[in-house]
């Protein structure tokens, strides 16, 4: 007999197939006032902490300023709890904390002294009322030896396009560690008939009480709540987290740049208040540090990047440009120059800084978007994508170079943006189809966004032999069990994100094997 394994919202919900989230009771959420409307979140572990989260949030869209999240403008005390089994008869910390109004009343807890590569569950109380139950997770110690991580990523979850049945599915695979590698909210707007649903306010974001209600909208989701209460998480952010394709100072359909770091800055503080994220990521102004390395015992290495902040400024851009291409071609000299980068230097200098000082068994490069060249045939002539790491080519060749220079053990590039799976070879000769991997990339497809057109693409992509597999007619996210020897990837696909309860499969999976670069089919 076959069990067919359904995963319903429903029964996800109710518990049935979520044995991880001990209650899923939610006492005091009939009752008017209940405050933990956004669920709970953990976020940055490592061999002996975690930063649990919560915002509270009775009414999670309330248009008030003065009042966000219908909360009045005083600090509320939040009392926190961890154990070390799932039914929390086991405490083995507590406290209080302040949820303060200047940060939307979140919650950040960092936890410390915990034991590496240990189970734990955490909610949070205030008077009667109390959170669900979050399981989560401490990473191994850095020194010890660990045979396998099975972790997952995920990006491009835009709410107005589809249900987020992945995230659901997701959470039911219990990975111990889930990357956002960006767009896991967008600030835009649709005025589609095709959007099964419509972000809050209907307006696009652009201040901190904006960015602030879109946040809590995505995180009333409740298949990103399961997921959050599912398995601790890393968070990068892409484009869409501000506003489309900007870089730095300079936006798309915004002339002045001063103007936009101050939308930067209320994009980037609501980012942080919705984040498992530690203090020391609070943004000073339009300023904040996303990137670090993460170490999960002598496996691998995740080096996080942000592509965005301090990126230079697209090539050929002349100015706003109101919907003009962003394929540039031979016209563009500027996107060859050197002195341009998409880390920034002093983002680069301490990348290869880590690859000098690497020792796991395997790296992952956690960014937002496509390393590999994809020229793209338009017109007759070779074009680049402007906006992703084709308008870099020369940092993203002082980076691969870096790679092979510095013998960084089994580098595996991973990314999103592109709505597209993808699996790649990562070359320092992307026209020579001779020339050896350096690197695999494996790029995650979207939860929701709505991809770029297929054939159009594989037309493409048939120019770009480096390029193993694509598909962007599916959504999804890439899960991923690794070994010392070897990583297997799946990439995981939904049925339909128009249905809330909708189904998943896997679409395709690869193995990269230790010591040989570039992602084979399994
Ligand atoms: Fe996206």
């Amino acid at each position: 007999m076959v069990l067919r394994r359904t995963l319903t919202r429903r029964s996800l919900l109710l518990g049935a197939a979520a044995g991880f989230v001990a209650s899923r009771a939610r006492p005091g959420r009939a009752s008017a006032g209940y405050p933990f409307t956004l669920g709970l979140a953990s976020g940055n572990p490592t061999a002996d902490g975690i930063v649990p989260w919560t915002r509270l949030a009775p009414e999670p869209l309330s248009p008030d300023p003065s009042h966000p999240g219908g909360m009045a403008p005083i600090a509320a005390p939040v009392r926190w709890e961890i154990a070390d089994d799932p039914a929390m008869r086991r405490v083995i910390r507590q406290g209080v904390a302040d949820a303060e109004p200047q940060f939307a009343h979140s919650v950040h807890v960092e936890l410390a002294g915990l034991e590496p590569a240990r189970d734990y569950w955490y909610r949070f109380t205030v008077g009667d009322a109390a959170s669900p139950i979050g399981h989560t997770r401490t990473a191994p110690s850095r020194t010890a030896t660990t045979g396998r991580l099975r972790f997952a990523f995920a990006s491009c979850a835009n709410y107005e396009h589809g249900y987020f049945s992945a995230y659901r599915h997701l959470a039911a695979e219990m990975p111990e560690l889930v990357l956002f590698l960006g767009d896991y909210i967008y600030e835009s707007v649709s005025q589609s008939p095709r959007r099964v649903r419509s972000h809050s306010d209907g307006v696009e974001t652009t201040d901190l009480r904006t960015y602030r209600n879109r946040h809590a909208q995505y995180k009333t989701d409740p298949d990103l709540q399961l997921l959050h209460a599912a398995a601790p998480c890393l968070a990068i952010w892409d484009d869409h987290e501000v506003q489309n394709d900007y870089a730095d100072r300079w936006a798309v359909n915004f002339a002045d740049p001063a103007a936009f770091l101050v939308r930067r800055a209320a994009a980037y503080r609501a980012f942080w208040e919705h984040m498992p994220l530690p203090r020391s990521a609070l943004p000073n102004g339009p300023d904040a540090t996303i990137h670090g390395r993460f170490d999960f015992s002598d496996l691998v290495s995740f080096l996080l990047l942000d592509g965005r902040q301090y990126r230079s400024r697209l090539a050929c851009d002349t100015g706003p440009r109101g919907g003009a291409k962003q394929l540039v071609d031979a016209a563009c000299p500027e996107r060859l120059d050197p002195r341009r980068s998409y880390l920034g230097m002093a983002q680069e200098a301490w990348l290869y800084d880590q690859f000098r000082s690497g020792s796991a068994g395997w790296n992952v490069v956690a960014q937002q978007q496509m390393m590999t060249e994809f020229k793209q045939l338009e017109s007759g002539a070779v074009t680049h994508w402007s906006d992703d790491w084709n308008g870099y080519p020369a940092a993203r060749h002082r980076l691969l170079s870096q790679m092979r220079d510095t013998g960084l053990a089994n580098p595996v590039v991973i990314g999103g943006d592109i709505h597209s799976f993808f699996a790649n070879d990562l070359k320092l000769d992307f026209d020579d189809p001779r020339a050896p991997a350096i690197a695999s990339e494996l790029i995650g497809s979207s939860i929701t966004s709505v991809g770029p057109p297929h054939g159009k693409f594989v037309a493409w992509v048939a120019d770009n032999p480096h390029i193993r597999f694509f598909e962007s007619r599916r959504r999804g996210y890439v899960s991923v069990d690794l070994r010392p020897s070897r990583m297997e990837v799946a990439f995981r696909v939904v049925a339909n994100v128009r249905d809330a309860d909708s189904d998943a499969a896997t679409l395709q999976r690869f193995v990269v094997e230790a010591g040989r670069p570039g992602p084979l089919p399994a």
